[in-house]
């Protein structure tokens, strides 16, 4: 499996701060927004990853992550000329992906809870064993603005539907995707919508249509926050803090994931730490290196 991270768009929920500036570099209390996803990426052991960037950011984001050999990765880009959609990222991943099954992240999704990653290796062998997608619902106040998924009583789905005027439900998916490879020629053969966008819902509609979408429910111990308004970004950030305090250990922190993946080794670790060794995020990596 390989990952795909959406990380282009225009960010305009979060104007005037992203009139200029890319929205996924934006802090989340101690690191770059970006590094939460990645994180995700890492934790279930996928080395391969492609960010969607937009032609204006790819020199940030090639300084920020060069070509992941610092982190025991292989990092690559591709450039979005205009936000056409959350679907047109898989067309633009393609040659990428190649014969792969895919995750596909929001780049402004944040996630954090208890074996998170346990559901995450389910839905990656579910995918790996039969194909189809994989994705997961959480219950949310404002339907009307997210993806959203109606059951029936027996808990199975009947439709997804985008930003809905009349909600079915308050279950909305969230930015993370598991798909096998035909995921691609599906979204290659979705129309652009009222709003002129390639849906990543028209993918998920057609996978319903064909008997092979999957949604898990998140349940109340998991926190998920799209962090592209102002809200939702200060609450992320003030949640990450929390628990990064009260445990004394990081959410998202990627230097500490390569190296308990095995990916780099201690010398490589101090390395990465040297430069931040001034704040907490440093001190915390060198730590770690002399454990
Ligand atoms: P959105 O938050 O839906 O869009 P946006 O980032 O442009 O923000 P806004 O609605 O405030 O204008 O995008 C979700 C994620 O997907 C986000 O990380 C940006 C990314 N994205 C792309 O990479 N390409 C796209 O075409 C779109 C629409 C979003």
């Amino acid at each position: 499996m390989k990952a795909v991270i959406l990380a282009g768009g225009n960010g305009t929920r979060l104007y005037p701060v992203t009139m200029t500036l890319n929205k996924h570099f934006l802090p989340v209390y101690n690191k770059p927004m970006i590094y939460y996803p990645l994180s995700l990426v890492m934790l279930l052991g996928i080395k391969d990853v492609l960010f969607i960037v937009n032609p204006g950011d790819l020199e940030n984001f090639r300084s920020l992550f060069k070509d992941g050999s610092h982190l025991g990765m292989n990092i690559h880009y591709r450039t979005q000329e205009k936000p056409n959609g959350l679907a047109e990222g898989l067309i633009l991943a393609e040659d990428f992906i190649g014969n792969d099954n895919i995750l596909y992240l929001l780049g402004d999704n944040i996630f954090f809870g208890n074996d998170l990653i346990g559901l995450m290796e389910n839905a990656k062998a579910e995918i790996e064993m039969n194909g189809g997608s994989y994705v997961f619902g959480y219950y949310v106040k404002d339907p009307h603005r997210f993806g959203i998924v109606e059951f029936d009583e027996e808990g199975n789905v009947i439709s997804i539907e985008e930003k809905p005027k009349k909600p079915k439900s308050h279950y909305a998916v969230v930015g993370m995707y598991f798909y096998d490879n035909k995921a691609v020629e599906i979204a290659k053969s979705v129309k652009p919508s009222k709003r002129g966008e390639l849906e990543i819902t028209s993918v998920n509609e057609e996978y319903l249509k064909r008997g092979e979408l999957k949604v898990k429910l998140l349940g109340r111990g998991f926190a998920w926050f799209d962090a592209g308004t102002h809200d939702s970004f200060l609450e992320a950030g003030e949640f990450v803090s929390t628990i990064e305090n009260k445990t004394g250990l990081m959410i998202g922190c990627i230097e500490e994931i390569a190296y308990n993946n095995g990916w780099i080794d201690k010398d490589q670790l101090v390395k990465l730490a040297k430069p931040l060794k001034k704040t907490d995020y440093g001190k915390y990596l060198l730590e770690l290196a002399k454990s």
